[in-house]
């Protein structure tokens, strides 16, 4: 098969790579895609470096085997602590979101103040201050870790108090004044409204459409865009695949049943 017309695969801990999935998919709807939910090793945002790494390890050795031309990265905890290490250890070109989105995000000159709201182990990793400046040393960066909102995106929470959850951990962003909030991890977007009662919903950034608009592009570029694909998806999940699909189906359409992958 000519390589360009290989599928693109696109990995997450859960649901919240389908945020990137879906903008992609509008942009790109002759792709072909293999979506992969590791939904037996969430949440990422606990977890350690060296484990994320094998993970990540792992669902690209699927992906190898599935004989992909590319891999989104849908996940920006992995592309903070698994992309440095594993990117030049596979056959097809590698997307990290965090690396491309604050190089986007960064373009805009005006733009100094930005805070960011990620899993922890994001935050741990220091990723989005580090690739910002790296772009524009002038802009400031404020980092919060958001625990519970992974788990109340996967319904593993659904008891809690919105005081606490969303007014709590917006506060201490907004103390900082900025400019624009982006949501650093994939699942965030989903709670977008819920977050608009405490904050104006134009400051935050959902990276998945800047992320989606660069991958296109590229594609492009490399001469890697499908030429004759029809655009079908097919769903993966490391476990429980009905609840998977049940989850992923309030947020986007899932045609076809996810099959079980054991990692
Ligand atoms: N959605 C992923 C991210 O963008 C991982 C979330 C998690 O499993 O903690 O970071």
């Amino acid at each position: 098969m000519e390589n360009c017309n290989k599928a693109i695969g696109v990995m997450d801990s859960g649901v919240g790579g389908l945020t990137v999935l879906k903008e992609l998919y509008k942009l790109c709807p002759e792709e072909n895609y293999l979506y992969f939910g590791d939904t037996k090793n969430l949440p990422y945002g606990e977890k350690t470096k060296e484990q994320l790494i094998e993970i990540v390890k792992e669902i690209f050795d699927f992906f190898e085997k599935k004989e992909v031309k590319a891999v989104v990265l849908a996940c920006n905890t992995t592309s903070a602590t698994a992309y440095e290490e594993l990117k030049d250890k596979y056959s097809f070109k590698i997307y990290p979101l965090i690396q491309i989105v604050s190089k986007c995000v960064a373009e805009d000159k005006g733009l100094t103040r930005i805070g960011v709201m990620a899993t922890q182990a994001t935050i741990n990793s220091h990723k989005y201050s580090q690739e910002l400046k790296k772009n524009n040393p002038q802009i400031q960066v404020f980092e919060k870790s958001c625990p519970l909102w992974v788990p109340i995106v996967e319904k593993q929470i659904v008891e809690y108090d919105e005081n606490v959850v969303f007014k709590g951990y917006l506060e201490d962003v907004l103390n900082f004044k900025p400019q624009k909030i982006i949501l650093g991890c994939t699942h965030y977007p989903y709670l977008t409204d819920k977050l608009q009662n405490y904050a104006p919903r134009d400051i935050f950034i959902n990276p998945a459409k800047l992320f989606a608009e660069y991958i296109k592009e590229d594609l492009c570029k490399h001469n890697l865009a499908a030429k004759n694909n029809n655009g079908e998806i097919n769903y993966f999940a490391s476990s429980e695949p009905e609840k998977f699909a049940n989850n992923a189906n309030m947020f986007m359409k899932i045609d076809s049943k996810p099959e079980l992958v054991k990692l």
